[in-house]
């Protein structure tokens, strides 16, 4: 069994994307720069965006932080995301979700320019990366692809089941694996789903993006198949001075014994987010799909 190291292929690419940084500069190009909002002051989104910046700093980026409060209006941010797209030294930039329940999130993500949608997240991204053209590619599936990629998992001709269609994972997920040069078989399974067990049972490589901790077990598993674990739930643990830990979705000690490949959580999918939107905002600052 092989594990998936996350977090050691995260740094690898950072610093990578850093020497690519200083190449471009060095050459007189721009310091690509990205910029974050951030709506109120969830815990969670705290964390998400402060790592967001350090990273940036990590991989020789300019970077912007937009702090409101959590009773900006609807008119107010979508006036900031203008302000955004119209900025010549943004790049890209990101709205950190989730937002407010009085502000329409849809609407807020289909007023990003497109070129700038450094999350994949605009329509016009999410149909792009459906029909194989150059787009951004939205971070934890594309982190799940390099890590494949990475680490030479075979998926030409493999037969991959993918656990969860959620518009950010398993719905992305599942179009990139069946794309021409990854060339899977592909099965989306979700919570209707009547046969989930025996399409796990066949499948060389599972992607299980459901939030339901410890739910793929070893009589799931055909020995020799390669898993990765897209679950981050969060579960009270006493002994811990947050108070919890990361669980995945997989029964990691059962079923890490049978697998040829396996990601931990954490430490595995969970570091590749951040560095796949550092890819996102380097590409952008090169016009590279738009
Ligand atoms: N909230 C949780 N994950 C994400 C993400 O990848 N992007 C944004 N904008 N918000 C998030």
């Amino acid at each position: 069994m092989i594990l998936i190291d996350g977090k050691a292929t995260a740094a690898t690419i950072k610093a990578e994307i850093k020497e690519e940084v200083e190449k471009i500069v060095a050459q007189g190009g721009k310091r690509p720069h990205l910029a974050a909002v951030l709506v109120g002051h969830d815990g969670g989104s705290e964390t998400y965006v402060k790592n967001k910046v350090l990273a940036c700093e990590a991989c020789g980026f300019k970077s912007t932080l937009l702090r409101y409060e959590e009773d900006i209006t609807e008119e107010e941010l979508l006036s900031c995301v203008s302000r955004l797209n119209l900025d010549n030294d943004i790049d890209g930039f990101i709205v950190q979700l989730p937002l407010p329940k009085h502000i329409d999130e849809q609407k807020v993500i289909e007023a990003i320019d497109y070129r700038k949608d450094v999350d994949g997240f605009h329509p016009i991204n999410v149909g792009r990366v459906a029909i194989g053209l150059p787009a951004f590619i939205s971070a934890t599936p594309k982190g799940i692809l390099e890590l494949l990629r990475r680490y030479n998992v075979e998926t030409s001709g493999k037969k991959c089941v993918i656990l969860g269609r959620s518009n950010i994972v398993g719905k992305p997920m599942s179009q990139l694996m069946m794309q021409k040069g990854v060339d899977a078989t592909v099965t989306v399974c979700h919570s209707r789903s009547k046969t989930l067990k025996e399409e796990c049972r066949q499948a060389d490589i599972i992607i299980a993006a459901i939030g339901k901790p410890g739910f793929v077990t070893a009589d799931m598993v055909k020995p020799g198949a390669a898993i990765i674990d897209v679950g981050t739930t969060r579960v009270p643990d006493a002994s811990r001075k947050s108070g919890f830990r990361l669980s995945g979705d997989v029964d990691f000690e059962n079923v890490a014994p049978l697998c040829s490949y396996i990601t931990p959580v954490p430490g595995g999918v969970g570091p590749m987010t951040i560095c796949m939107l550092m890819q996102n905002t380097l590409a952008a600052g090169q016009k590279l799909y738009y």
